[in-house]
């Protein structure tokens, strides 16, 4: 279900995007920081789920999403850290999420898990926690729209950088078509997006380095900059 997404976003289209995640928002003002970063240019919001099993925090859920979906015409990139990926899925499709990442950690049967997110019509991503191979999903690879690359233990925004994942995002990168897209998430700011477009990650989940500055127009168009010369 994409409402509101523009026809002109294509997930599959090889370019460096900005994902701003809401998690470093004040969720009382939700309605305008999506606003915020929508008219700054962004194409896709991040939206960080979490159960308090998976990850010792709790976010927010499918009703929060619903509410803005309305509101914005972003593509809603949903990151579930949710230990039954299978049990809620639907319910983020129904809320108006366009793609929806579960961690390879959450689950014994990723095929059914991905089969399950296609079969109710989001695209699907799968996600690694910063000490899990890239083999761990290699039978899955080729039957995900987007590979996510925690780059932070996840649970907390505002946490520092994990370099040492860079390895794993280039070989990443190197199992990866060309349609296929890689996110990093956590600890992405102006210092550390270079190293991670780089390494070949295109899609740069950034929270504090956006919600948490003053101006988070300026915030997201300084990571642009600093990613489009990292890649150029
Ligand atoms: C962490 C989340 C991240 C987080 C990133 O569990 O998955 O998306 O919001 O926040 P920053 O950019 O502040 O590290
Ligand atoms: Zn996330």
């Amino acid at each position: 279900m994409t409402p509101n997404t523009p026809p002109t976003f294509r997930l599959a289209e090889p370019k460096l995007r900005i994902a701003p995640s809401l998690l470093a928002a004040d969720f009382a003002r939700l309605r305008d920081h999506v606003a915020v970063v929508e008219y700054a240019g962004a194409e896709l919001l991040h939206l960080d789920v979490m159960d308090g099993h998976f990850v010792p925090n709790i976010s927010f859920g499918p009703g929060v999403i619903a509410s803005l979906r309305p509101l914005s015409r972003l593509y809603f990139d949903a990151h579930l850290m949710i230990a039954e990926p299978m049990r809620y899925a639907e319910a983020f499709a129904k809320a108006g999420c366009d793609l929806i990442t579960f961690h390879i950690e959450a689950t014994d049967e990723p095929e059914r898990v991905i089969d399950h997110i296609r079969g109710l019509g989001s695209a699907v991503g799968i996600s690694l926690n910063p000490t899990t191979p890239a083999s761990a999903i290699e039978s899955v690879i080729d039957r995900v729209d987007l590979v996510l690359v925690m780059s932070v233990w996840p649970g907390f925004g505002g946490q520092k950088f994990i370099g040492d994942v860079l390895d794993k995002v280039r070989t990443l990168a190197g199992m990866l078509r060309p349609d296929q897209r890689l996110e990093i998430d956590g600890g992405i700011d102006a210092d550390t997006i270079g190293g991670a477009v780089a390494a070949g990650a295109d899609t740069l989940v950034a929270g504090s380095a956006i919600f948490g500055k003053n101006d988070p127009a300026a915030a997201m168009a300084l990571l642009r900059e600093r990613a489009a010369a990292a890649r150029a």
